[in-house]
């Protein structure tokens, strides 16, 4: 399986900047082994698909509307997105999900990207963690309800494992290897348990949460995942490409 690296620019605000690190990006890892992805804020998403068109980097959205189409002023429907070169949509992101987000929406977006046959990119992530395990309950409950509504014969869709605590930090702070390990096992139990062996085999599993140059390799070979979901990093050239 090629691994998947997803950068989240999150609310970047300068299209000057997001240009020159697009075109960037393209020359540095456009053809390299791995599925690149950059979830830009919705503005710039038609921006960045005619530079990375030829390459094999994809334009990816931060968010999307639960809704279809209608009269719901200042939502942007999985169709628009589509029709503006996006290819897959980060949802439920823990910034979304303290911004009021409930699993019942999330559950929605993510049957709203899967019916346009855009990726989506499901995320999960306890808040704490502590000796009595609580966190796998909390994981469980945010995958369960988030592929509710994906349909039984699962669409593509990947999944994006981000510890709220370890978001945001230095490397440092990132997740352990032996307790990522651990995770990412119970989290595929989840997925084969709904949706089959092969399907449940297939969803890339990714992790996030203070992803740098210097911790990403080990977490890569130690941690056993299929790749990362990278914020901070990601605005940085020279961390990204590494
Ligand atoms: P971070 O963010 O790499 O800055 O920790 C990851 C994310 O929020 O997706």
């Amino acid at each position: 399986m090629k691994k998947l690296v997803v950068a989240n620019w999150k609310m970047h605000d300068s299209p000057e900047e997001a240009l020159w690190l697009a075109r960037a990006i393209k020359r540095k890892v456009g053809k390299s082994g791995a599925e690149v992805v950059v979830c830009a804020p919705s503005p710039l998403t038609s921006l960045l698909s005619p530079i990375f068109a030829g390459s094999s980097v994809k334009v990816g959205a931060q968010d999307v509307s639960v809704y279809e189409s209608g009269a719901h002023t200042g939502e942007v429907p999985a169709r628009l997105l589509k029709a503006s070169g996006v290819t897959y949509v980060i949802v439920g992101h823990s910034e979304r999900r303290a911004m009021g987000e409930s699993d019942e929406a999330i559950a929605e977006k993510m049957a709203r990207v899967s019916d346009v046959k855009l990726i989506p990119i499901l995320c999960v992530g306890e808040e704490t963690r502590d000796g009595g395990g609580n966190h796998f309950g909390v994981i469980e409950r945010q995958l369960r309800a988030g592929l509710a509504k994906v349909g039984k014969k699962a669409p593509p869709f990947v999944v994006a494992y981000e510890p709220v605590w370890a978001i945001g930090k230095k490397a440092d702070d990132a997740m352990n290897h032996m307790e990522l390990q651990e995770t990412v096992i119970f989290i595929r139990k989840i997925i084969v348990s709904l949706f089959g062996r092969s399907p449940g085999l297939a969803a890339p599993v990714l992790y996030g949460g203070s992803v740098e140059e210097t911790n990403v390799g080990s977490l890569m070979k130690e941690g056993g995942m299929q790749g990362f979901l990278v914020g901070h990093a990601s605005l940085n050239l020279k961390a990204f490409v590494a």
